[in-house]
């Protein structure tokens, strides 16, 4: 296949620097990468920079090469526009088809996905104007990635963040896969709830119980279903992965915690995917010091007691008529009849059942699965990356949502 071609917008934020590093992993990743830079984000980063690191010309205006019609020939051949960081003057010009400049040209001629990655500051992203200029986006389409909490210019801290370069560079990865696979965003205007990684359940101040998940798979979902269009909200259990460009990340600790945080969640929610491993069981009794080993003494038994179910729980008591219900079930061996077993217990709609082992799914980048559907369907999935597996559920889910 032909190099995807990428049109990086660059308006004038002071985080036009990290833009410089999107375009390094796009570039180095097999992209053609066009830089469209605003007259006011060169005045962060100039022009050489960005056509040294691109290995392509540079333009901000429509005046400039007039003969090739640039205004409208960049944009036709796009495969994706990305515009990171996206001022709010930016924002309000594309909610308006302005065009003024090379860019706000440019995204008025794409047909191609456009995803934007705002950066302010707080107060600007939060006025409605800001606000309506993004839902008005969002409604045509466009993928607007929530910024993130955290230190603005200067002293100064709030949502207004651009997201991590490498979290941006997934989520163009993602929805130029989506695009290449002919895929539609059909999770727009849904909102969905993906669990990932593993409950720790803690003896004492310094030991717990836990297990070996390392939250990819769920990561991989929630991923995907941004480049759906979805609203996602992913509770994060124990995991050091970077948060996903644009989903709402809510982290929890313990069984009880993330229970506490999926009902939550999926009060409103159109799907919920319950990918985390969550303890069976949690220690009876947590010691409130350090736990001492006492010479010439057998250490004490670890008693233990139930967690609540959370996928059982969600799947009787559906927030919403109508709500999919998504298990996930690691077996060892007797994998279907194990998984239709578990299927019918947990009363879910859909069961991911993979077959564990030391060197098997656990923090590997590849997955290998088969979809159990409550309707009696099952869905094979092959041993591909955890994205395929994510996208394969997302069809399934969507499918019962239609
Ligand atoms: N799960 C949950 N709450 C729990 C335990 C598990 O919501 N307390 C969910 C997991 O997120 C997963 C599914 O249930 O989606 C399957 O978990 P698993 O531990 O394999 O199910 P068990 O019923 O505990 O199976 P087993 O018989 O192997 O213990």
């Amino acid at each position: 296949m032909d190099q995807p071609k990428v049109v990086l917008g660059v308006s004038g934020g002071i985080a036009a620097y990290k833009a410089c590093e999107l375009l390094r992993r796009l570039t180095e990743s097999g992209h053609d990468v066009r830089v469209v830079p605003t007259g006011s984000a060169l005045n962060f980063i100039g022009e050489a920079t960005w056509s040294a690191l691109s290995g392509n010309p540079v333009s901000t205006e429509v005046w400039e090469s007039v003969h090739e019609v640039p205004h409208v020939r960049i944009g036709q051949a796009a495969d994706l526009v990305v515009v990171a960081p996206a001022t709010a003057d930016l924002l309000a010009k594309a909610a308006h088809g302005l065009a003024d400049d090379l860019l706000t040209n440019t995204l008025l001629t794409a047909r191609c996905p456009v995803i934007f990655a705002p950066a302010m500051h707080t107060e600007m992203w939060e006025h409605p104007a800001t606000q309506e200029n993004v839902a008005t986006l969002r409604r045509r389409g466009a993928l607007v990635i929530e910024p993130v909490v955290g230190r603005l210019t200067g002293v100064d801290t709030g949502k207004g963040r651009l997201p991590e370069p490498g979290e941006i560079f997934e989520a163009c990865r993602s929805v130029l896969a989506r695009g290449q696979a002919g895929g539609e965003r059909d999770l727009e205007g849904r909102h969905v709830v993906v669990s990932a990684g593993g409950t720790r359940e803690p003896l004492d101040p310094v030991r717990f119980l836990g297990n070996r998940s390392s939250g990819k798979q769920g990561y991989a979902l929630a991923r995907t279903a941004l480049a759906r269009g979805a609203r996602v909200t992913l509770i994060a259990a124990n995991t050091g992965l970077p948060d996903p460009a644009g989903a709402d990340v809510v982290r929890v600790g313990t069984a009880v915690q993330l229970r506490e945080a999926v009902l939550k969640a999926a009060s409103d929610a159109d799907a919920v995917v319950m990918a985390a491993a969550v303890a069976d069981f949690r220690p009876a009794r947590y010691t409130e010091s350090k736990i001492k080993k006492k010479d010439g003494e057998e250490p004490e038994p670890i008693a233990l007691v139930r967690n609540p179910d959370v996928l059982a729980e969600i799947s009787a008591d559906r927030a919403r008529p109508g709500q999919v219900v998504v298990g996930f079930a690691a077996e060892t061996h007797d994998v279907l009849a194990g998984g239709r077993a578990k299927l019918a217990r947990k009363g879910c709609d859909l069961l991911v059942v993979n077959e564990v082992g030391e060197r098997k799914t656990f923090g590997s980048e590849e997955n290998e699965a088969v979809v159990l559907g409550a309707d009696g369907t099952d869905t094979p999935v092959p041993r591909g990356p955890k994205e395929a597996l994510a996208d394969t559920v997302w069809d399934l889910v969507s499918r019962r949502l239609r």
